[in-house]
């Protein structure tokens, strides 16, 4: 069946009602367009899950710093509307920003602590951009359960807290990161680089190949695999750090020594262009 395509926050609504009310389950995919393979298994994930599959596509401007990329975020609908339904989308919702951010506009949702370290550091209303649209945009879709990816680590966990705390009515599930054969994370933000960037770009991933090897080796300091880290990434000249920490993956504080649920998340600038990689690690002793 063709994806349908909805740009009216009311037809969207209306339309999540009925499905609610012939009892059809509804599951939803919040993305920025611009969709490649981390975005897609996402869309088949909600596929194996759902009787309705709902993929949202809105460059969100609350979420972008004034000096950041949002007027040059990659946009094409016609290629993400064939893609979304290929992976098995029923609906692209795609408002505009005069629709979601009607003037004068005045709500946000923050949610607090979790969103200081790491990404928050260094863009100061990113979440706060995230937690609102994500709330409008459950409103608006009124979804069973939603899929966010692992590739954004620390926006999944501010999510799923402020589920928590808000008592919205929905599951959120988290997704693996998708890789490129030679380990770079898939981004809408890699159509920044050029050839040498895209090269360089893989000190990310190869910075957490080296920390897993450490940790396989036994080694439990933060500080020890850090530097190691550090030194690869600033093997390259194109590479500037903004962080790379070690952080327990509940309450993202900083850890001297690797023990439990453990994040290892950095964000490096490759030339202008800001990359982020994380990886996981469960149970460590
Ligand atoms: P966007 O960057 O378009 O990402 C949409 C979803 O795709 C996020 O949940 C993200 O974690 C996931 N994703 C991106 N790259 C991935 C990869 N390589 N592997 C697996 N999943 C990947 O994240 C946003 O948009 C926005 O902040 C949004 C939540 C839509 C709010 O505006």
């Amino acid at each position: 069946m063709a994806v349908r395509l909805i740009k009216s926050i009311p037809e969207m609504q209306s339309e999540a009602e009925s499905l609610r009310l012939a009892g059809k389950r509804i599951g939803f995919v919040p993305t920025m367009g611009y969709l490649h393979e981390g975005h897609l298994s996402l869309v088949r994930l909600a596929r194996e899950r759902a009787d309705v599959v709902v993929v949202s596509i809105f460059v969100n401007p609350t979420q972008f710093g004034p000096n950041e990329d949002y007027d040059r975020y990659p946009r094409d609908l016609d290629r993400d509307l064939r893609l979304a339904e290929e992976a098995g989308a029923d609906i692209v919702f795609n408002p505009s920003v005069e629709d979601m951010y009607p003037q004068p506009y005045h709500t946000y949702v923050l949610v607090e602590k979790l969103t200081e370290p790491l990404c928050g550091a260094s863009r100061p209303n990113f979440f706060r951009g995230v937690t609102t649209v994500v709330t409008k945009l459950f409103h608006i879709v009124k979804p069973h359960f939603a899929v966010f990816g692992q590739k954004d680590a620390q926006q999944a966990i501010v999510i799923q807290q402020m589920v928590r705390d808000l008592n919205f009515d929905l599951d959120i599930v988290v997704a693996p990161i998708v890789r490129e054969e030679d380990g770079l994370a898939l981004s809408s933000r890699n159509t920044y680089l050029n050839p040498q960037e895209r090269q360089d770009a893989l000190v990310l991933y190869r910075a957490l190949q080296k920390a897993r090897q450490l940790i396989d080796g036994g080694e439990r300091s933060s500080e020890v695999i850090l530097r190691e880290m550090r030194k690869i990434v600033e093997s390259v000249p194109s590479s500037r750090i903004d962080y790379i920490s070690i952080v327990d993956a509940e309450t993202l504080q900083d850890l001297r020594e690797l023990r439990g649920d453990v994040l290892i998340a950095l964000a490096v600038w490759i030339g202008q262009t800001r990359l982020i990689d994380n990886m996981i690690l469960r149970g460590l002793r």
